[in-house]
């Protein structure tokens, strides 16, 4: 059976956008249109959506999945490029009143054979959103030099093991060349114990995905464009998964609530409810925060 992404802080973040019947609204991140389906049904007639994602599959994917939908227009993009969509010419010129980043990976990408995002999947070693981007984990995992591993494992894993894995990768490759995300997890497991269910490869593969899709950079990046774009009046509202997203939103929103250019919609970010963290364990380490432009 094909993995279905159950979009995360659903309810939360459609009433936290704000939208009207004619909104212009940006999914910087729309994956298979979990949140994209929501966001159509409160557009009338005269609403406009822009739905955007770096990986190519899901565009394919959702052009399929709304083939009728005339309201979306849909943009193969890395939303560090995002004043890309108030350039296209089917946006006219108009800046958007909501736009909405939903961070990282979904389900669909983590199930998706090939790819390398989960060591559970069978697969080579890619980890990029965009499949044509380098280098891709294959590349940094029997390329990279030990600093350069070391320095990604400790910075984006916060993993206190990096000296020990790097070391295990670079005696692995100096083998043969490491193809797969069950090869690297395998080395990785030989190296640390293993406490729990978590695998000891988690941080790492973590680390990988940040790296080799600029993930960090890209957030500062996006964030900076769509305040630039977005209305007077708009709202942005972040999904972030682990604290080193979120630190970005939080000091970019606080920056300008400072400044009294945006209002923040909650005081503290909005984490889903027990009965959410039950039915969808990938929503347990979520949290949301929403800016208003004045
Ligand atoms: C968590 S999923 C979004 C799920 C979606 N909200 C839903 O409910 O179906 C994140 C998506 O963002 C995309 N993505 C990650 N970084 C991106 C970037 N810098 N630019 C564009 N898309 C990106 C990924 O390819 C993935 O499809």
């Amino acid at each position: 059976m094909k993995e279905v992404h159950v979009p995360v802080l659903l309810n939360e973040t459609i009433e936290g956008l704000n939208l009207k019947k004619d909104s212009f609204v940006i999914d910087a991140t729309t994956d298979g249109g979990g949140h994209a389906a929501e966001i159509l049904k409160k557009l009338g007639p005269e609403g406009e959506l822009a739905g955007i994602d770096a990986d190519e599959d899901m565009i394919r994917l959702l052009e399929e999945r709304f083939a009728d939908e005339k309201r979306l227009k849909l943009f193969h993009l890395n939303f560090s490029d995002l004043e890309k969509v108030t350039k296209s010419s089917s946006a006219g010129g108009r800046r958007p009143d909501a736009i909405l980043f939903d961070l990282g990976l979904s389900s669909l990408q983590l199930s998706a054979s090939g790819r390398g995002f989960s060591f559970k999947a069978e697969g080579g070693l890619e980890m990029t959103f965009d499949r044509k981007r380098r280098p891709n984990a294959f590349d940094v995992v029997n390329t990279a030099s030990r600093e350069e591993l070391e320095d990604i494992i400790r910075e984006y894993g916060e993993d206190r093991f990096w000296r020990k894995i790097a070391s295990g990768i670079i005696r692995a490759r100096q083998q043969r060349k490491i193809q797969t995300a069950k090869e690297l997890e395998e080395i990785i497991s030989k190296i640390v114990r293993r406490k729990g269910r978590i695998s000891p490869a988690t941080k790492t593969f973590q680390a990988l995905r940040i790296y080799v899709n600029e993930e960090l950079e890209n957030i500062s990046k996006g964030l900076e464009e769509a305040w630039k774009i977005l209305s007077s009046g708009g709202r942005i509202a972040v999904i972030s998964y682990h604290s080193l997203e979120d630190r970005i939103v939080k000091k970019f929103f606080k920056k300008l609530a400072a400044e009294r250019a945006g209002i923040l919609i909650f005081k503290k970010p909005q984490a889903p409810t027990r009965a959410e963290m039950l039915e969808n364990p990938r929503s347990r380490s979520a949290k949301l925060r929403i800016i208003e432009k004045k």
